[in-house]
């Protein structure tokens, strides 16, 4: 038993206001908008504009705003910031850094990026609960920022359908004595052999981008999408049932299931296999396509602020992403 339990005092998100389309992707690769909505569930998506200062720190600066106005305290209360994202403002300093200066936090708080794709701020979380569990922090700000528009290929009608670009923030901190917040069970996972189904290659020290592939696919994302379905519906049922098991739960205890937002099929097949009905599933794949890491904390604070999470109620987050890597959060919250 911990000393310490583990509340979300507050959340936010942002998504640039840029709304890309099905038919305008349609104008880029041969594609529809029928096919992209039968198969994904996809929509539209936000497309991020650096210039307006919209890369992953500035995001997570107008999510963050809204975070510490939903848990009612300052930017200096932040202890740590745990920063999740596939592409990074830069290689160093860390991104987490650029949004300790962004929010103008002078406590000189702990900083850290966590690079695990799409389960990165499933990750975090989990991180941020065992340092506030151990008692040795109080507040720690969890990010997912991602520009997905940053590495997409616009060539490639596999991929460039998938994703969007946009913020989730989460605040954690020690919850009262007396409060039934915490977090029930959790899971991280990674399985290393099947982490070519779904790569971004070039501009590191394994194929540094030279003179030959500047421009060319090395700087983009490369996925066998069908590989990446296949482990993604067996990996989160998987990881579900073992927290329910865990916690001596079964899934009609579960209030709402906050899945990764990759793809409508994916969603409703991991909740065919619970019988779990879909209308207690947050899904917002069909307005912002898949965020990478953002997915979870954005479709958690929608869920939040429109009325459908209620304090007290039980959340089972789960994601997966490349690596493959994937992880899930049972909590009530
Ligand atoms: O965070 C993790 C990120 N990645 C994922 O979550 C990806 C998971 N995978 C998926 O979401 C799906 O596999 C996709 C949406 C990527 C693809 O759907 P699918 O049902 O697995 O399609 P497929 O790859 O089997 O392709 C079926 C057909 C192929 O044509 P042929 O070979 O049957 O003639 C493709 O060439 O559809 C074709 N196709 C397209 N057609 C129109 C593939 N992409 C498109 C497209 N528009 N955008």
């Amino acid at each position: 038993m911990s000393a310490y339990q583990t509340k979300i005092l507050g959340t936010g998100h942002y998504v640039p206001p840029r709304i890309m389309t099905n038919d305008e992707v349609s104008k880029l690769v041969d594609t529809s908008h029928q096919w992209i909505v039968e198969r994904t569930g996809i929509h539209e998506r936000r497309i991020a504009d650096p210039k307006a200062g919209d890369i992953p720190s500035g995001m997570a600066m107008k999510a963050a705003q809204k975070a510490f106005e939903a848990a009612g305290i300052q930017p200096n209360d932040v202890e740590l910031i745990l920063f999740s994202t596939t592409f990074p403002d830069m290689f160093f300093p860390n991104t987490a850094t650029q949004l300790q200066l962004k929010l103008g936090i002078t406590n000189g708080c702990g900083c850290l990026d966590i690079n695990a794709a799409c389960t990165g701020w499933v990750y975090g979380f989990t991180l941020a609960d065992g340092l506030i569990r151990s008692g040795m922090y109080k507040t720690i700000m969890v990010v997912g920022a991602e520009m997905t528009s940053g590495f997409n290929n616009w060539n490639d009608r596999n991929t460039c359908i998938l994703f969007g670009d946009g913020c989730g923030v989460t605040i954690l901190g020690r919850a009262p004595a007396g409060e039934a917040s915490g977090v029930i069970a959790h899971v991280l996972g990674a399985d290393a052999t099947k982490g070519e189904h779904l790569m971004l290659r070039g501009g590191g020290a394994a194929v540094p981008i030279t003179a030959e592939n500047v421009g060319t696919d090395v700087q983009c994302v490369v996925m066998d999408g069908k590989e990446v379905f296949k482990s993604a519906v067996k990996t989160m049922a998987a990881h579900c049932e073992q927290m329910l098991s865990e916690a001596h739960m079964t899934m009609e205890q579960v209030d709402w299931f906050i899945p990764h937002q990759a793809n409508l099929r994916i969603i409703e097949a991991v909740a065919n296999r619970f019988n779990f009905p879909l209308d207690k599933a947050v899904v917002n794949v069909e307005r912002f396509a898949n965020t990478s890491s953002a997915t979870v904390p954005i479709a958690m604070d929608e869920a939040i602020r429109d009325g459908r999470i209620k304090r007290g109620q039980t959340l089972m987050l789960a994601a997966f992403g490349a690596g493959l890597t994937s992880g899930g959060v049972l909590l009530k919250y």
